[in-house]
């Protein structure tokens, strides 16, 4: 390969030439999290966490604008615990909304293609599965932050489309025990960002349901990474009780794609 077709390691994105289907400039935010660090690594871009940009102080998202001149952002940082975003609502308002605002402003200096990733938590928690057109109804703060994102997103101009999915990490399982009566279409984190990438080169715009083919609960998944832990039932939970139970998405728009379960050494 040429040198200048290679992702530039000092600068982390590639120089543009959609003649030889190199991809334009990237900003990915939130390149240090679960999702954006598998992004970071399929465009080869620059891994941004809060410390190089922090997306809630609009100077330090216009000079990682104005370095990367992006025709292509990926908005994936956020506060995601849901937890905590109960407890610490202003701040979780400030990142999820405000920040994307943020994002949102500086993607439209340089017009640049946004693709915004969001969670089945802009959904009731019960009654789904939902689609693309049913009706969002947050039931926590998180959800609620997310959904308020996307409707920036919706009226920001740009040329959009927004994700929404739910993934689980390969690896061991962090907890001692997890739900059997919460469930999604969950699928890995590696595997919704190779599915990102399906999206966003493909010519569909708007909400689209990045899915898996089958429902699980959390203890289902959590048994397969980490054969050992508990079963819980949200009952037992002493936590937040407005979690939701119902987190399955359905896609009318895009195909599904099937969990891939790692293989045991
Ligand atoms: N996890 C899920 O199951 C799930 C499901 C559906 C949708 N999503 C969505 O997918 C996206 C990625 O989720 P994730 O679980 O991969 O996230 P994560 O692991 O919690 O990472 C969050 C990322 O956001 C960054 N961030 C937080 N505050 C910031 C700020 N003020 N300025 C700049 N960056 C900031 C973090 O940077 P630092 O490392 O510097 O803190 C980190 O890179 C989120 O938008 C989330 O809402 C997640």
């Amino acid at each position: 390969m040429n040198d200048y077709l290679k992702p530039s390691k000092r600068l982390g994105f590639h120089p543009t030439d959609k003649s030889v289907g190199i991809h334009p400039n990237i900003l990915i935010t939130g390149g240090t999290g679960k999702l954006g660090s598998e992004l970071v690594k399929i465009y080869g871009a620059k891994q941004l966490g809060s410390r190089k940009m922090n997306i809630t102080d609009f100077k330090s998202v216009k000079r990682m604008f104005d370095k990367i001149k992006p025709e292509l952002v990926i908005h994936s940082a956020a506060k995601t615990l849901v937890e905590q975003c109960e407890y610490d609502k202003e701040l979780a308002t400030e990142v999820n909304v405000a920040g994307t605002k943020n994002v949102l402003e500086a993607s439209n200096k340089y017009n640049a293609r946004f693709v915004y990733i969001s969670t089945p938590a802009v959904f009731a928690g019960e009654g789904g599965p939902f689609y693309e057109d049913s009706k969002t109804s947050p039931i926590n703060h998180y959800g609620l932050t997310k959904l308020q994102a996307e409707k920036l997103v919706i009226n920001s101009g740009l040329d959009w489309t927004i994700i929404r999915t739910n993934f689980i990490n390969h690896g061991r399982y962090p907890y001692t025990s997890a739900f059997t009566d919460r469930f999604s279409n969950y699928l890995f984190t590696n595997q919704v960002a190779n599915a990102i990438k399906e999206v966003e080169t493909s010519k569909i715009r708007g909400i689209v349901h990045v899915t898996g083919d089958k429902t699980y609960s959390m203890y289902d998944i959590a048994k397969i990474l980490s054969p050992k832990v508990k079963k819980l039932t949200m009952k037992e939970y002493n936590g937040m009780r407005n979690l939701g139970n119902d987190l399955r998405l359905e896609t009318k728009r895009w195909k599904k794609y099937k969990l891939k379960i790692p293989k045991k050494n």
